[in-house]
């Protein structure tokens, strides 16, 4: 949200004629899944043609009602109007997007291309809405895989996060662009250091916007803005350091760190990524 909120006020001058591609985990990953996923669909009602918005797999029922947003919900509308409003979301989360293609060259997803994708046809021709339970591979592919741990780690392996998810190897991230004349793939899905990271020589990164992931990973977030000819530029968007002024003791202060804490002992993990890197190196990656 902290992020979403500081990318729009520096950005939001540009809405009308940039387009903005979120790609998903809108829900489930702070205290405010409501005001999250609620100015994202505004903003794409007010620009249906520049906000876009794909799925991420925190946008499934079963998913988020484990981890957070459901609870949210009921403990900030009520019983009724909560469980109602977290139904109408799911329903429409089934209808969003799986993945976009800029330009035919650049593909984007949440997670990966996992061991079933290999074209892009597949992706489109997947048909919403589609629920998880539908039992698709390349559904739980693209929405729950990643790649492996680094470069020389070739293939398919188990995944970490659970059974039947795999991690891809940079070989399959070279085949995948080869063979639909891509250059590049973008996905989410994990926590890196500086908001985002190479693999498989440049050819996929990983982009994360939320800052100081659960309130403890310290980790930048970024952006990733295209330029003519498609040219990649990282933003960073470095974490806010604790507000010194605000009362630690106040009665509201306390009870949203004990929300917070709460949710975030649900939270399934998502593993950091990489180390820090030190300041001077940042200038040297702005440019791919
Ligand atoms: C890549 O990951 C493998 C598997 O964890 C590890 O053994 C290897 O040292 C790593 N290589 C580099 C360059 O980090």
């Amino acid at each position: 949200m902290e992020a979403y909120l500081r990318l729009l006020s520096m950005e939001l001058d540009n809405v009308g004629y940039i387009d903005y591609l979120f790609l998903g985990d809108y829900v489930d990953r702070g205290q405010h899944s409501l005001e999250t996923i609620t100015l994202l669909l505004a903003l794409k009602v007010e620009y249906p043609n520049n906000v876009h918005l794909i799925r991420g797999n925190h946008e499934a029922a079963d998913i988020n009602a484990l981890f957070g947003f459901r609870i949210e919900c009921i403990e900030r509308m009520g019983e009724r109007d909560g469980i109602w409003t977290w139904h109408r979301i799911n329903r429409l989360f089934n209808w969003l997007p799986l993945a976009a293609l800029i330009e035919k060259k650049i593909i984007c997803m949440h997670g990966g291309i996992g061991r079933s994708i290999n074209h892009v046809e597949q992706i489109e021709s997947l048909q919403r809405p589609i629920t998880m339970e539908a039992g698709s591979i390349v559904l739980m592919d693209l929405l729950w895989s990643d790649p492996t741990e680094n470069d020389s780690v070739e293939g398919l392996r188990p995944n970490a996060r659970g059974p039947g998810l795999v991690t891809f190897g940079p070989d399959r991230v070279m085949e995948f662009c080869n063979n639909n004349d891509l250059q590049l793939i973008v996905r989410a899905h994990e926590c890196v250091m500086d908001g985002f990271e190479r693999f498989a020589q440049g050819h996929l990164i990983t982009l994360f916007s939320a800052t100081n992931y659960c309130g403890t990973a310290n980790n930048a977030g970024a952006i990733l803005v295209l330029g003519r000819d498609l040219v990649v530029v990282p933003k960073l968007i470095h974490p806010i350091p604790p507000a010194i002024s605000s009362p630690e003791t106040s009665p509201e202060r306390h009870m949203e760190d004990t929300w917070m804490q709460e949710l975030n002992a649900n939270r399934p993990p998502t593993p950091t990524r990489g180390r820090p890197q030190v300041a001077n190196d940042r200038g040297s990656l702005a440019w791919m």
